[in-house]
């Protein structure tokens, strides 16, 4: 048995399945696991070569079959993170890597399944035309018919009529979108969004359109929130389809590159997605909240506790729920004393995937987090804030507060806001 994650209106639904055959062209982890090796291990490439030779002797002695039992697929490498490999194994081989000495911990692999919640175009209004105008007041923009979404970030009270921004917001800055990819042609774009890196081969093509639809609720010229920052895609799922090893070996890269281009305190990590718990997920988001990279998840759409969940229960992410434009809490949206706050995520306009003009709506806890990771960025650029902790207590000193209608469940009455409204 392996637990089989879909993702709701972009993000997630857990649900129980039996293990069944899977053909060679779907992503799956297949009974695979996840291995951590202890810090104090400091010879990884040796510890490799056990793990192989391990590997290696069970598969002969029994006459396994490798396709089955492929051994090591990747290692997580890195000062930053932890080291570790990720791989199928026969259950000896697991037994000897569970009593070795240098293994910390490990966990079966997981599939997930990526849902969004497209909104049919029928339902889809007119589409409207922005305006950029002037306030008198410094670098202050008003936007016209922005998104509801942009809307109520800036306003005290639902209906508010423009976005009200910061034109500067994002410059040098950098939203790392863990995600299905991003169509970076879109006009959206202005050729700020980059494709960086992809668990697929040379594939960085976002074939479902949730990747590009959160990179502009980021930084999109008229559906973003800070539209000067730079958008960079980190693939991890292709079509709906991950697992739990890849999504964490995406963190890991975004992580480093982050540490080696010394973008700390210039960078977040987007991650609209979630599935059931993963300890190794949390500890390396944990890790990089520690080194001042701001971790950024939605809840998940199961209406059920943040804490059930990965990423949405790790220590140092900011967690977002969503709410609509009647500021009513998202009925799938997932709840808990732990989540941060909330943000727009009912039929949220952003760019579509299949042409560089495409505006598609979509709904989900997923459309939500990327109006925080924009705020994030936002906070680091305009108000001067850097650090995990200074940028989540900033963003929750900011937030709107007891203006949600609905069943919160525990959760912090507080809708996301960028502090240009004090007085409604
Ligand atoms: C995932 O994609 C496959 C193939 O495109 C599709 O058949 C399936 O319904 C999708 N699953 C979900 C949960 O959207
Ligand atoms: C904004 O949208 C409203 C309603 O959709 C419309 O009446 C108005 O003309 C639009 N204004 C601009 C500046 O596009
Ligand atoms: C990294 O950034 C900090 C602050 O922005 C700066 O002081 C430092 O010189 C930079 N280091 C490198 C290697 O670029
Ligand atoms: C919330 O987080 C705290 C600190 O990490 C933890 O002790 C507590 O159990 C969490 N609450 C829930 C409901 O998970
Ligand atoms: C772009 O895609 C949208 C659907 O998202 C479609 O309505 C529109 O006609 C397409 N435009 C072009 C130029 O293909």
């Amino acid at each position: 048995m392996y637990k089989h994650l879909v993702l709701g209106a972009g993000l997630l639904f857990a649900s129980t399945a039996l293990a069944a055959p899977v053909p060679q062209t779907k992503i799956t982890s297949n009974g695979g696991y996840i291995v951590v090796l202890k810090d104090t291990v400091k010879n990884f490439e040796s510890h490799i070569e056990w793990a192989r030779s391990v590997h290696k002797r069970n598969l002969a002695k029994r006459d396994l079959d490798e396709r089955t039992y492929s051994g090591i697929d990747f290692t997580y490498t890195g000062s930053n993170h932890f080291n570790g490999y990720a791989g199928h194994f026969d259950p000896d081989t697991v037994e000897e890597f569970r009593s070795s000495g240098d293994v910390d911990s490990m966990e079966e692999d997981q599939d997930w399944t990526i849902g969004t919640i497209d909104v049919p175009e029928s339902e889809a209004d007119e589409e409207e035309e922005e305006e950029e105008e002037e306030l008198e007041t410094r670098d202050i923009t008003e936007q016209k018919n922005a998104t509801w979404g942009l809307r109520s970030i800036s306003h005290r009270q639902p209906g508010g009529d423009n976005y009200i921004y910061d034109e500067n917001a994002g410059a040098d800055t950098y939203a790392y979108v863990i995600d299905s990819g991003i169509r970076i042609t879109h006009e959206e774009f202005e050729g700020r969004a980059e494709q960086a890196w992809t668990a697929y081969g040379d594939d960085h093509e976002d074939k479902i359109g949730h990747g590009t639809h959160c990179a502009a609720t980021i930084g999109g010229k008229n559906y973003g929130v800070t539209k000067k920052t730079k958008l960079i895609g980190v693939k991890v799922f292709d079509q709906n389809s991950t697992t739990t090893s890849i999504i964490i070996e995406g963190i890991a890269w975004a992580f480093d590159d982050i540490i080696s281009k010394n973008r700390t305190g210039k960078a977040v990590l987007s991650m609209s997605l979630g599935g059931t718990y993963s300890p190794t997920m949390n500890r390396i988001l944990k890790n990089a909240a520690r080194h001042g990279i701001i971790p950024i998840a939605a809840a998940g759409n199961d209406a059920q506790d943040i804490s059930k969940g990965s990423p949405s229960s790790a220590e140092g992410v900011i967690t977002v729920g969503a709410i609509d434009s009647d500021w009513t809490v998202y009925e799938k949206s997932n709840f808990g004393e732990n989540l941060s706050l909330y943000a727009p995520g009912v039929m949220i306009e952003s760019a579509g995937h299949t042409n560089d003009t495409s505006i598609v709506k979509k709904t989900g806890t997923s459309m939500a987090c990327p109006h925080v990771a924009g705020l994030a960025l936002y906070a680091m650029t305009v108000d001067g804030i850097t650090g995990t902790d200074n940028v989540k207590k900033h963003l929750l000193k900011n937030a709107t507060p007891d203006k949600i209608y609905g069943d919160l469940n525990g959760s912090p009455n507080l809708i996301a806001n960028n502090g240009n409204s004090q007085q409604e």
